[in-house]
């Protein structure tokens, strides 16, 4: 199991979710997040002179899913989030030790599996 951490585009959310349910990802959850990449944020030209904004705000999904869909979540959100400009966002991918669904107990991939699900899809 792995985990996606997708920092993006404030106004890319909608594009991104929809994109992400119609491959079958039903588990998520999104953080508003503030950071920057290499660019360290933007210069604003004011009345007073330029100014630096550090920290942009942006969004931070989160989706723990099984390896073998890991690949097709990653290039659903890079098409679904790209604009092809400057501060698009990034991907981070982590090993997941271990999930357990509180009510009923299960665990590992059998805590990850909701019906119509990107696996349901493909079967
Ligand atoms: N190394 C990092 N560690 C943690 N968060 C990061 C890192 N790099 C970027 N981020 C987060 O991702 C957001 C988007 O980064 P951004 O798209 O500017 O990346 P970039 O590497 O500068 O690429 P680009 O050249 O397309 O701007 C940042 O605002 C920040 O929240
Ligand atoms: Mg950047």
């Amino acid at each position: 199991m792995k985990k996606i951490e997708a920092i993006i585009r404030e106004d890319k959310l909608n594009d991104v979710k929809q994109a992400l349910y119609k491959i079958g990802i039903v588990g998520m959850n999104v953080i508003e997040v503030r950071g920057h990449g290499r660019d360290g944020g933007i210069e604003l030209v004011g009345r007073t002179g330029t100014y630096r904004i550090d920290l942009l705000p942006k969004i931070q999904i989160n989706i723990v899913l099984s390896d073998h869909n890991v690949q097709r979540t990653i290039d659903t959100i890079c098409e679904s989030a790209r604009t092809g400009a400057t501060g698009d966002g990034i991907i981070f991918v982590y090993p997941v030790e271990d999930v357990i669904r509180i009510r009923t107990g299960e665990r590992g991939r059998d805590a990850l599996m909701y019906p119509g699900d990107i696996d349901e899809q493909r079967k």
